[in-house]
């Protein structure tokens, strides 16, 4: 059976490269919807438009052709996947994604791609919003300096030099933003497993994951 996984959890929990994995394994496409509220902010730098600007951000997202192709975020054709985890999109793209009517049309977006099944979808509001009935619910956390530790090499491996009490604050940040917004806010879905992966190695964190997938029937 071709299931549906929801992956959520704060920033550097590992999400995305447990998620990317889980995917491989089980031959599943794989949907990074951080990335798509990234890209609508990375637009909003490029096109002058400011974070806190709803209706600006959704004429924005209208006009502009974002697509998936091959795991690879597309932004009018433009390859954006490693642009987009700039700390200059990092600073704004809470702001971003707090607005109901993204969240709304992007939520849509999300929905169709995953409507065959066969998913699986990292984010903080697959589980509770996107795919509430998603047949496999997970919840990845781990505290805040293994996050920060996390992203400082993941930022440093991509030659962007940062100071690590810096991301660890930025991060801060993030997750009160995150956990506090109105609409699609940072939570445990219910059902969720929850797993705390500090001190876990990825290949752990897939293999309890997948087990818990193959015993629901993927
Ligand atoms: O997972 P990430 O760091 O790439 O997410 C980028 C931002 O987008 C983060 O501030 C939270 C937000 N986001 C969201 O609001 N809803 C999602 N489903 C995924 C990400």
């Amino acid at each position: 059976m071709k299931l549906r996984i929801t992956i959520d959890g704060p920033a550097g929990a590992g999400k995305s490269t447990v998620a990317r994995e889980l995917a491989h394994a089980l031959g599943y496409g794989y949907l990074d919807t951080g990335a798509m509220y990234r890209a609508l902010a990375l637009a909003a730098l490029r096109a002058g438009i400011a974070p806190e600007d709803a209706p600006g951000l959704m004429r924005l997202l209208s006009s502009v052709d974002l697509r998936l192709e091959h795991g690879r975020l597309r932004l009018d054709g433009e390859d954006v996947a490693d642009e987009i985890r700039q700390p200059a999109v990092d600073r704004i793209v809470s702001l971003v994604a707090a607005h109901p009517a993204v969240r709304e049309a992007l939520v849509a977006r999300q929905r169709s791609i995953a409507s065959e099944g066969g998913i699986v979808m990292d984010g903080r509001d697959a589980g509770s919003v996107v795919l509430p009935d998603a047949e496999c619910k997970f919840f990845l956390t781990a505290s805040l300096p293994a996050r920060a530790g996390r992203r400082h090499r993941e930022l440093l491996a991509q030659g962007v030099r940062v100071d690590l009490a810096e991301v660890e604050r930025e991060m801060a940040n993030r997750d009160a933003q995150d956990e506090m917004r109105a609409v699609g806010a940072l939570k445990v879905p219910d059902g969720a497993l929850v797993v705390d992966t500090t001190g876990l190695g990825v290949a752990d964190v897939v293999d309890r994951l997948l087990r818990a997938c193959r015993e629901r029937g993927a």
